[in-house]
């Protein structure tokens, strides 16, 4: 279905197409006559949707925040989620995991060789030389914030804190790398260049998504690529960054039993953080982190 100049805009503006997003339209066009991987309209946020996403994500962080002094040594990751979950509702909000595709909690707690995705359970309590990701996803009014961080436990020894460290690094990096009518292939090259140079990998079979409207969209946002490669980014497009490093090497398995805990295949820590990002007119705008 083509839309005409004078029909009212895709993006529920209000205004015409040719006083809107026509323009913004043949730019797209464009890349992809020159064979880039374009983004399709149902991925691009109307103002509307924007509005409700910076909502959730701020929700999401407000949720990051309340959880952040009780990560400590002893804490038991099945009360952290209860907590989560508690505080979660107690602001108007729904944790977005529980019950996601069968998921038993309201987060997800990694620790160590725990890649992402790891239960919460009444049997784990936080011990002294930990690394540990608390990944939380909040839906409010329907939209979705996602975002996680890191957080290391007493005495952490050097070489743990410092893929602690240089994991955020890699999503700072990342972000400086993210801008309208760039490709994801630019972030991409970025994260995983830092994450090299320090002598780690990333895991490459999981990565960022859409996010927003949906827990998770497209694009599947991987975090090893090469400038210029990978989708086209332009305005209004809500994505995470989200790269899994790992100090050795980048292979990775699911639990058998529990169908969801991811581990390095070699044992050795991974750490995470993510980010919930909007492309904006001249850059970025963090939503969640
Ligand atoms: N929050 C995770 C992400 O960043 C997804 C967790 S799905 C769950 O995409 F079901 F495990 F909670
Ligand atoms: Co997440
Ligand atoms: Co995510």
């Amino acid at each position: 279905m083509k839309i005409g100049r004078n029909d009212k805009c895709w993006c529920g503006s209000g205004k015409k197409y040719k006083a809107c997003h026509m323009s913004f339209d043949n730019r797209i066009k464009d890349f992809q006559n020159r064979g880039f991987v374009v983004p399709h309209h149902g991925i691009i946020k109307t103002a509307e949707q924007i509005e409700g996403i910076r909502e959730a994500g701020r929700k999401n962080t407000m949720v990051l925040d309340y959880i952040t002094p009780y990560i400590v040594e002893g804490a038991n990751t099945a009360e952290l989620d209860r907590m989560i979950e508690a505080y979660t509702r107690e602001i108007g909000c729904i944790p977005a995991c529980l019950g996601y595709q069968g998921y038993p909690k309201s987060v997800c707690i990694s620790v160590n060789d725990i890649v992402c995705h790891g239960i919460p359970s009444e049997d784990y309590i936080l011990k002294d030389g930990d690394i540990v990701n608390i990944d939380c996803t909040t839906i409010c009014n329907g939209y979705y914030g996602d975002a996680s961080r890191m957080f290391c436990i007493g005495n952490v020894s050097e070489e743990k804190r410092k893929l602690v460290e240089v994991t955020k690094e890699c999503v700072e990096k990342a972000l400086a790398a993210t801008k309208p009518w760039g490709t994801l292939g630019d972030m991409a090259y970025a994260c995983n260049k830092h994450a090299t140079e320090n002598g780690y990998t990333i895991v490459r079979e999981i990565g960022g998504h859409g996010c927003g409207v949906e827990f998770h969209e497209d694009p599947w946002v991987g975090h090893i690529g090469q400038p210029g490669e990978g989708m086209l980014l332009v305005p209004g497009m809500t994505f995470t960054i989200e790269p899994m490093v790992n100090m050795g090497k980048p292979d990775v398995y699911q639990d058998a039993d529990d169908g969801w805990t991811i581990y390095t295949e070699d044992g050795l820590p991974s750490a995470q953080w993510e980010y919930l990002v909007l492309i904006t007119e001249d850059g970025t705008e963090i939503l969640s982190h």
